[in-house]
């Protein structure tokens, strides 16, 4: 093998894609899924790739240092691609702890284990940080979040992603760790966990329930498709410079509630409802505390320096995102039982 790469968090949304591309383009890489399988890591993401002689799965939380190292001491990697987090806004707000655990103290045990392992022989090593566009915090009408922008963030996962961005640049600063960072917008497509906005409405809708849009429908999100993403974190990695971050976005804003309807005319369409059912399930409920109004990235250094660009149009990416969950019926129900209707019976009973 040519390299050996961890990815942490490969067998969650994002990183399950991650994970496919790299085992797929690169088969004289090792890939190694770092994952300690919350409610939102899922192996069935990876049942097309698991069998690679490529790929390795180890099932590790990243906050228990002694793990991480004796992970780090047996497959010595060159490359740390690290995407474990607990990722959902609304659990952070019921929730911060497991936040503050995973995402701050989990990336240090990760910066910690790779320093510990390269000291000063970082030639062709990286440790690439993958995070989020929340940081900036919330903007008005107009303007877009660039590299630039102070950090703002105002939930505890966007403060516990910040706080985990700062550790990694301050790594890169104090003892010369070869680092890169990327802050991305929302993503959508296949395997997203039904807790967030587009998969909890196709499901709902499926079912027939009500899709509770929160306060008004009038926040604005950018959306890229979730293979887009995983492009530009291959770009990002080997051809990013050290030091450096890296916004990525699809210039796709939408409001939530302009975004559900679109949603319904797909699912009226593929479902073969009369045109205008599914809007009738629309529920305004009790908004999310602390709300960013909205999030649009610039992601020209990006494009203009590595050359990458979002593929799919928005309502293409829209239609292949539901049918996928469509044809991965099993998936679903597999992921919706047991604590997913716990979960879901305490955050929306109430509102
Ligand atoms: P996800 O919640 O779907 O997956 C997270 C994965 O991390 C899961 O497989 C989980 O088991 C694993 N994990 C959680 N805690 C862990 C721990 N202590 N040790 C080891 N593994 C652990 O998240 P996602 O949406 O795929 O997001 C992945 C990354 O991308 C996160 O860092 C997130 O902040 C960032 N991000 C997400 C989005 C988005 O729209 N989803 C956008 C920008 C950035
Ligand atoms: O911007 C990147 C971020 O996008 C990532 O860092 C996060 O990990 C990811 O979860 C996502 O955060 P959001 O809070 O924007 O995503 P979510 O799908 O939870 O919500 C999208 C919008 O929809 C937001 O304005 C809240 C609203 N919403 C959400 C849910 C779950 C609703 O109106 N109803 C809902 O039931």
């Amino acid at each position: 093998m040519n390299k050996t790469i961890i990815i942490t968090g490969g067998a969650g949304f994002i990183g399950s894609h991650v994970v496919r591309l790299f085992v797929a383009k690169y088969p004289d890489y090792r890939i190694v899924n770092v994952d300690k399988l919350t409610y939102a890591g899922n192996l069935e993401n990876l049942s097309d790739i698991d069998r690679n002689p490529n790929y390795v799965f180890e099932k590790k939380d990243i906050t228990n240092s002694e793990s991480i190292k004796a992970v780090f001491e047996r497959y010595r990697p060159d490359g740390i691609i690290h995407l474990a987090a607990e990722s959902h806004v609304d659990r952070s707000i019921s929730n911060p702890m497991e936040f503050i655990m995973t995402n701050i103290v989990g990336t240090t045990t990760l910066l910690n284990a790779a320093r510990t392992l390269w000291g000063n022989d970082t030639k062709e090593k990286r440790f690439y940080h993958v995070s989020t566009d929340e940081v900036y915090g919330s903007l008005g009408a107009e303007g877009y979040f660039t590299e630039t922008t102070a950090y703002d963030p105002r939930s505890p996962y966007s403060a516990s992603k910040a706080s985990s961005d700062h550790l990694v640049r301050a790594y890169h600063h104090t003892y010369g760790l070869p680092v890169v960072l990327s802050n991305c917008s929302n993503n959508y497509g296949p395997n997203h966990f039904p807790e967030k906005l587009i998969p909890l409405s196709i499901n709902n809708i499926k079912n027939n329930k009500p899709i509770p849009v929160y306060g008004k429908g009038e926040n604005v999100r950018d959306w890229l498709y979730v293979l887009d993403h995983a492009r530009a974190i291959d770009v990002i990695f080997h051809k990013g410079k050290n030091g450096e971050t890296y916004n990525i976005g699809g210039h796709n804003e939408w409001t939530n509630i302009d975004l559900i309807r679109l949603l319904c005319r797909i699912m009226d369409k593929k479902l073969h409802r009369k045109a205008g059912a599914s809007e009738k399930l629309i529920t305004f409920v009790k908004d999310r505390a602390g709300h960013d109004l909205r999030y649009a990235i610039d992601s020209s250094k990006l494009q203009r320096e590595l050359g990458w660009k979002p593929s799919l149009q928005f309502e293409e990416g829209l239609e292949k995102t539901v049918d996928w969950y469509l044809a991965n019926e099993q998936w679903l129900q597999n992921v919706v039982n047991g604590d997913y209707e716990k979960y879901y019976a305490k955050q929306y009973e109430a509102r």
